[in-house]
C-alpha cells in the first residue's frame, strides 16, 4: 500500500517497525523505541493477556505488535495486504499472512483469545464506500468478524485516526485551494492515502460495535501521533550508517522516474509540507485507542 514510504520508513527504525503512534502519555522524554514498547505493553494489558494467549493482529504491519506478543509467550497470528510486509514477517518466524479480513471465514481461522487492529481501520472504509453511505456497514461487518473469532469476554483493541472537529466534505478537497487551507491539505492527504476514509467520531465506531462489544475505554492520541511524527523527521539513524545512506540514496535515485507522476508529486508535497503533523495540530484528525469486550 505504502510501498515507496515504506521503504525509508523501515530503512531508519529498522526491524519489526512500528508504523503507527506511539504511547508517550504526555511523557516526552521517553525515546521512540521505549514509547512503541509502551504502546504494546499497554496494548496486552488492556486484554488481559496471559502467555500462550492466541492474539489475533488485523493490519500486522512489518510485524511489531507479533513480535511484541512472541516475546511475551503468545501466538499472534497477522494479517496484512502488503506481500512485501508478509514475506518480512514470515521470514522473521512469526505467523503473517497475506490476508484481507474482509474475506476470511471465520472458522477457517480459529479462535483467539484477543484482537487487535492498530492504524488498520482508516483503510476499511473508501472515500467512495462513505459517498455511497456504507461506512457504517462496513464497520458493523468488521466488528461481527472480531466477535465471531473471540469468547465471550474476549477484548478488542482498536487504535486509529478519527475526524477531528467535524467530518469534512470530500467534494471541498482541492489541489487549487490557498496553500494552508483545510481543503489544500486534505487534497494532498487523499493522495497520499489512497482508498482511506476515517471514522466520524468515537461514537460512530460504539454505536457499530454495540451488537457485539461492551464499550470498555479510550485514551486519546492526537499530541503522542505529533510527537511520533516529530520523532519519525529525525533520520540521523541513516545519515550516521555508510550502509543506510547508501541504500537511501540508491532508493532516491530509484524514485526519479516517478517524478514525471504528478500524484507522486503531490505525495511528496504532502511530506514537504508535514501535512500529517498539521492535520493534527488544526484538528482536523484526532486519535484515540479503544477496548472493546465482547457480549
Ligand atoms: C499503517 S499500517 C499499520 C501496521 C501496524 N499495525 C503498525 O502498527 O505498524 C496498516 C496495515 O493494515 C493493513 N490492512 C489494511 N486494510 C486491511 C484489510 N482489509 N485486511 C487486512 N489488513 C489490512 C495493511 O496491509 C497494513 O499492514
Amino acid at each position: 500500500m505504502y510501498d515507496w514510504v515504506d521503504y525509508f520508513h523501515v530503512l531508519r527504525l529498522g526491524d519489526y517497525a512500528d508504523f503507527t503512534c506511539a504511547l508517550f502519555d504526555g511523557d516526552f522524554s521517553k525515546t521512540l523505541n521505549q514509547a512503541q514498547k509502551d504502546k504494546h505493553e499497554y496494548v496486552l494489558g488492556g486484554l488481559h493477556f496471559k502467555a500462550g494467549d492466541r492474539i489475533l493482529d488485523i493490519g500486522c504491519g512489518w510485524g511489531p505488535m507479533l513480535n511484541y506478543i512472541r516475546e511475551r509467550g503468545g501466538k499472534g497470528v497477522g494479517f496484512t495486504l502488503s506481500s512485501a510486509q508478509n514475506k518480512y514477517n514470515v521470514s522473521k518466524g512469526l505467523d503473517s499472512r497475506l490476508q484481507d479480513y474482509k474475506t476470511v471465514k471465520p472458522q477457517d481461522v480459529g479462535q483467539f483469545d484477543g484482537v487487535v487492529s492498530i492504524g488498520a481501520l482508516e483503510h476499511f472504509c473508501s472515500i467512495e464506500d462513505f459517498k455511497a453511505g456504507k461506512q457504517e456497514e462496513i464497520y458493523k461487518n468488521f466488528f461481527k468478524f472480531c466477535s465471531d473469532v473471540l469468547p465471550k469476554g474476549g477484548r478488542l483493541y482498536l487504535h486509529m485516526m478519527i475526524w477531528g472537529k467535524k467530518v469534512p466534505n470530500p467534494d471541498s478537497f482541492s489541489l487549487n485551494a490557498p496553500e494552508g487551507s483545510e481543503e489544500k491539505i486534505m487534497a494532498r492527504t487523499i493522495k497520499f492515502y489512497p482508498g482511506s476514509w476515517l471514522p466520524a467520531s468515537k461514537e460512530q465506531l460504539i454505536k457499530c460495535a454495540e451488537p457485539y462489544f461492551n464499550f470498555i475505554s479510550t485514551k486519546n492520541g492526537r499530541l503522542d501521533y505529533i510527537e511520533t511524527l516529530k520523532r519519525w523527521g529525525d533520520w540521523s539513524s541513516i545519515w550516521g550508517s555508510p550502509i543506510k545512506t547508501f541504500k537511501a540514496l540508491w532508493g532516491y535515485i530509484k524514485l526519479l522516474p516517478k517524478l514525471f507522476d504528478p500524484n507522486f508529486r503531490t505525495q511528496l508535497a504532502f511530506l514537504r509540507h508535514s501535512d500529517q503533523s498539521a492535520i493534527f495540530k488544526k484538528e482536523i484528525f484526532t486519535h484515540e485507542r479503544m477496548f472493546f469486550e465482547k457480549k
